[in-house]
């Protein structure tokens, strides 16, 4: 199944431990996200974006206003929204096979076979994480993500710490992962975190440009040239974006 996510009027503040001071994360955040739709946000450094996927994982509530997912309010975690975190986050007690079987498992499914392979990780599943390279760690953050079949998969900058090369390489597995989907089974929800505007233009159907603290959504660009594509021949929009996120 595919759901749509909507954030509706969504105000969130932190108060920091050490200090008591009140910080201001998000001042009103109104988004909706097709079902099947890949959205990314971009904005600058400490704006709110990781604090907008932790409300829609569940992790975080929001003080005001309302996060739903297929209609229905978000209320804690679940099996229907997955998030990846930006250093994979993985058990490093266990090995490549185990890492991603893990949720499956907790759920009494078997593992999707095509899924190692899809993610180029076949021959390498009895290695355990600190063996790997940081592509490959997130390769397998990738894999135990899409194991869980999740309807709404949340991204958070899960290429930043690789090299050029790599990040190229996974940007193309997550997209063929996501454009498997089509045919047949729902494609699934995304949100894509990123700092980096080609990945943004790469990636998605719409681009989402989000204020300095506290957030408010301050432009959103549709992106509709046919994929793959070819981002170089999307300078305009990638410049437009850019000026956008720094004009805040
Ligand atoms: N637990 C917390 N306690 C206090 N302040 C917090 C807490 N978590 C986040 N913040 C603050 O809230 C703001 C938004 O944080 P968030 O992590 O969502 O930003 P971000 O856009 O993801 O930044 P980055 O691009 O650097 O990852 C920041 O100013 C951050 O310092
Ligand atoms: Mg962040």
């Amino acid at each position: 199944m595919s759901r749509d996510v909507t954030l509706a009027g969504v105000r969130h503040a932190f108060v920091e431990a050490g200090t008591g001071r009140r910080v201001d994360a998000l001042a009103g955040i109104d988004l909706t996200i097709a079902a099947g739709e890949l959205v990314a946000v971009v904005g600058p450094s400490g704006c709110g974006k990781t604090t907008i996927l932790h409300l829609v994982a569940g992790m975080l509530t929001a003080d005001a206003g309302e996060v739903r997912c297929g209609g229905t309010p978000v209320t804690g975690i679940g099996t229907d929204r997955v998030l990846v975190f930006q250093d994979g986050a993985l058990f490093p007690w266990l090995t490549v096979l185990e890492n991603i079987t893990f949720g499956p498992r907790a759920q009494g499914r078997p593992l999707d076979p095509a899924l190692l392979d899809a993610l180029g990780l076949t021959g390498a599943e009895a290695r355990y994480p600190k063996e790997l390279s940081g592509g490959m760690r997130q390769r397998v953050a990738l894999a135990r993500a899409l194991a869980v079949d999740p309807d709404v998969l949340l991204l958070d900058e899960p290429f930043g710490a690789l090299d050029a090369l790599s990040r190229e390489q996974l940007q193309g597995v997550l997209e063929d992962a996501w454009l498997r989907e089509g045919s047949g089974r729902a494609r699934k929800t995304m949100i894509l975190v990123t700092h980096s505007v080609e990945e943004a233009v790469r990636l998605a159907d719409r681009v989402v440009v989000v204020s300095p603290r506290p957030a408010v959504v301050r432009e959103v660009f549709v992106i509709d040239a046919p994929r793959p594509r070819d981002v170089t021949a999307l300078g305009e929009v990638r410049r437009a974006i850019g000026r956008a996120v720094r004009e805040g």
